[in-house]
């Protein structure tokens, strides 16, 4: 039997359980990973508390997780790509990564780089790919001014990356203790709550060109008063300012593609790109993983181990 994280009804953290569960069979074009590392992301602790129940139903009893590497165990037919035993990264769409076993399409890995850890591998695809998209949404340019809310969290942390790449000024809206971390990138750190918009235009005296908000509540109207136009302004967490104001709302599901994976492993792999792990837990302390994402200041990702 393998193990996967289930749960029933909406609710808190304790509704996640870690049940048995029949282990998966490879149908035709489709593989059988052991999973060593699955990222968690507050998406998922959103669909599990209901609130994203309108947009993205849960049908119970429910999976969860998307982020995924490991290793090969069973390959169906006409699988020619890889073998029992390949170690890969990719995801799943059926909310399932958070379990010792997970069949998936083919399409949906790709090798993992000998050099890539097992911790970023299983946790780089829903951040990175929506860091990436956010980022493209904006159209940055050399020489531009970027803000970036929730800078160092899980897909903040490598949207300010993917910005510095492109040799953008990038402003990072962060708790103070962050603010190291984000200068050794050569992002110009500000601190969010009072006073605000002051301390952004202190920081881009020649203004602001594009912003991408990665947290939500008030940050698009903040971005609309520094003058930045809607269709540079991105955001992945208040859809509610997309209908009124007409900006963007590129995330995961603008670049969810193994090509992106790929792409960003390979930035990884080359230096450019760094992953930060928060934290690791094993998969029987799902509910604690959460509730530590959940209090909303993670710096970068946190990983179960199944
Ligand atoms: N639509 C999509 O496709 C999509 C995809 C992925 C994620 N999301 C959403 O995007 C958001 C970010 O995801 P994530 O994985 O990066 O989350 P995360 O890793 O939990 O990071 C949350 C970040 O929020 C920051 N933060 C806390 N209070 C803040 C405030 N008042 N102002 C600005 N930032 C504040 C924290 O910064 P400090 O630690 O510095 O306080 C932390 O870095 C979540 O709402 C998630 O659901 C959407």
């Amino acid at each position: 039997m393998a193990q996967a994280v289930r749960f029933d009804r909406y609710g808190d953290v304790d509704v996640l359980n870690v049940v048995e569960v029949p282990d998966p069979v490879a149908g035709p074009g489709q593989v059988v990973v052991q999973v060593v590392t699955a990222g968690i992301n507050p998406g998922e602790g959103k669909i599990r508390n209901g609130s994203l129940h309108e947009r993205w139903p849960a049908k119970f009893p429910s999976g969860q997780g998307s982020d995924l590497a490991g290793r090969v165990v069973a390959v169906g037919e006409g699988v020619s790509a890889v073998a029992v035993g390949d170690e890969v990264l990719g995801f799943t769409n059926e909310r399932a990564s958070q379990a010792t076993q997970v069949v998936v399409p083919v399409e949906q890995i790709a090798p993992k780089p000998a050099e890539l850890s097992w911790d970023v591998a299983g946790s780089l695809f829903v951040a990175g790919t929506t860091a990436f998209a956010a980022v493209r949404s904006v159209s940055p340019e050399a020489g531009d001014t970027v803000v970036v809310s929730g800078a160092a969290g899980g897909v903040g942390s490598l949207a300010v990356q993917l910005l510095r790449a492109r040799d953008v000024t990038v402003i990072g809206i962060a708790g103070a203790g962050n603010h190291e971390w984000l200068r050794s990138l050569g992002v110009l750190p500000v601190a969010y709550g009072e006073g605000l918009a002051d301390r952004i235009r202190v920081a881009a005296p020649d203004g602001v060109d594009a912003f991408i908000d990665l947290y939500g509540p008030d940050y698009v109207e903040l971005a609309i008063e520094l003058g930045v136009q809607p269709d540079r302004i991105d955001t992945i967490a208040d859809f509610a300012a997309v209908a009124k104001y007409g900006v963007k709302a590129e995330g995961n599901g603008a670049a969810d593609t193994i090509d992106v994976l790929s792409e960003l492993a390979d930035l990884v792999v080359a230096g450019t790109l760094r992953v930060p792990v928060a934290a690791v837990y094993p998969l029987a302390e799902v509910r604690a993983a959460y509730t530590e994402l959940e209090r909303g200041h993670t710096h970068g990702k946190i990983v179960l181990h199944p």
